[in-house]
């Protein structure tokens, strides 16, 4: 069962958003729907499953309704129309009390400008949410201490947050949303102000903390490496549409649209791809399928990144083989198809 599942979520802007459905359910555009009834269209019957700990991004340009949609989510923005679950729980059906409880504890939010309390401390500012749970002190600075450690923040849990750099800053922002426990993490572009280096250092964090925690995570980003880097799954909105779900790979290589392939024309598919996205499998029976026959040549994980398989195969004369994390040939790998894999329109999968 997904942990999270929206089904046909939509959001209409302005005075009178029931008005403009049968336009939307007619096909008329984002553009022409602002045009004749001055109603922006936020987002159009967005259907997305999330499963347990996956970490979900969404893409788009900006405009596109990421914020839209990631607010709707925890209802700091009332969806139109359309179901919105989580687990069992019938997120729009919740009465604000219980919409308050849902917020409190089983959803945190990192926000792009950080959102820190500027007068708190940085402790204080990680354990406002168990504060307002009403976990006594003690206790509260217990668990807010050991969040700090854990994103590498020691030392300043005294520190106001303009005492610290941006990225730092970041770092309280996520201690604190983690601080709760809770279930669901909203990261709305939670590293887009961050400077390329400290960016990229966050999303380390990010992995590092997520294979440790296998929270599900809906993270929102205009960029596309981004969203490759830290994505089980993309999705992709274009005017409040979601026009492709897909994992990295299946972005890449198979682009729903011209918007999708626009975003992945320049990317580097070596970084993108692993070896198992390319490899010819193998067939049962067939000698390849036991390794015999080239158990003298170059091993590759099937999960290892195909800029680093490169660099293996390019040497070697024959294909190599292409084992799983338990050791099992599952394909093989020559330099051809390798290098094939990394043009545009070339190397499809082949399973
Ligand atoms: N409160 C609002 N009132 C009217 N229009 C809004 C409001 N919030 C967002 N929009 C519009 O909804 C669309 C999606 O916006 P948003 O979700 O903020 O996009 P993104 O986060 O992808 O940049 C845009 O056209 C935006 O102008
Ligand atoms: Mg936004």
């Amino acid at each position: 069962m997904p942990h999270l599942e929206a089904r046909r979520l939509t959001k209409v802007f302005g005075p009178d958003p029931d008005s403009v459905l049968p336009l939307l359910r007619d096909g008329v555009g984002k553009d022409e729907i602002l045009e004749r009834t001055g109603h922006t269209v936020g987002l159009q019957a967005v259907d997305m499953t999330v499963e347990p700990g996956e970490t979900f991004v969404v893409m788009g340009l900006s405009g596109s309704g990421k914020s839209t949609l990631v607010r709707c989510v925890n209802r700091l923005i009332e969806p139109t129309t359309g179901t919105l679950r989580l687990d069992d729980t019938d997120v729009l059906a919740l009465s604000s009390g219980a919409l308050r409880e849902l917020r409190r504890r089983r959803m945190g939010m990192v926000f792009q400008r950080f959102a820190l309390l500027p007068h708190r401390s940085v402790l204080d500012n990680v354990s406002f949410g168990l504060q307002v749970q009403g976990v006594p002190r003690a206790e509260r600075e217990r668990r807010a201490g050991a969040w700090v450690e854990r994103v590498g923040l020691q030392g300043y849990e005294r520190a106001l947050p303009r005492e610290l750099s941006g990225g730092m800053q970041q770092r309280v922002g996520l201690a604190r949303a983690l601080c709760t426990d809770p279930e669901v993490l909203l990261m709305d572009e939670a590293f887009s102000a961050l400077d390329p280096l400290i960016r990229r250092e966050m999303q380390d964090e990010l992995l590092r903390l997520q294979a440790e925690l296998g929270k599900t995570i809906v993270f929102i980003t205009h960029d596309l490496d981004e969203a490759l880097r830290l994505g089980d799954r993309v999705a992709v909105l274009k005017d409040g549409l979601l026009v492709q779900v897909g994992t990295p790979a299946e972005i890449v290589m198979h682009p729903a649209d011209d918007y999708v392939r626009a975003f992945v024309e320049h990317v580097d598919r070596s970084r993108v791809l692993k070896v198992r996205h390319v490899m010819c499998t193998a067939a049962a029976g067939s000698p390849l399928a036991n390794g015999s026959a080239l158990a003298e040549g170059v091993r590759l994980q099937a999960n290892m990144p195909l800029h680093e398989a490169l660099a293996l195969v390019a040497s070697a004369s024959e294909a190599a083989i292409v084992v799983d994390t338990s050791g099992r040939t599952v394909g093989r790998l020559d330099a051809r198809t390798a290098l094939s894999a990394l043009v545009r329109g070339h190397g499809e999968p082949s399973r």
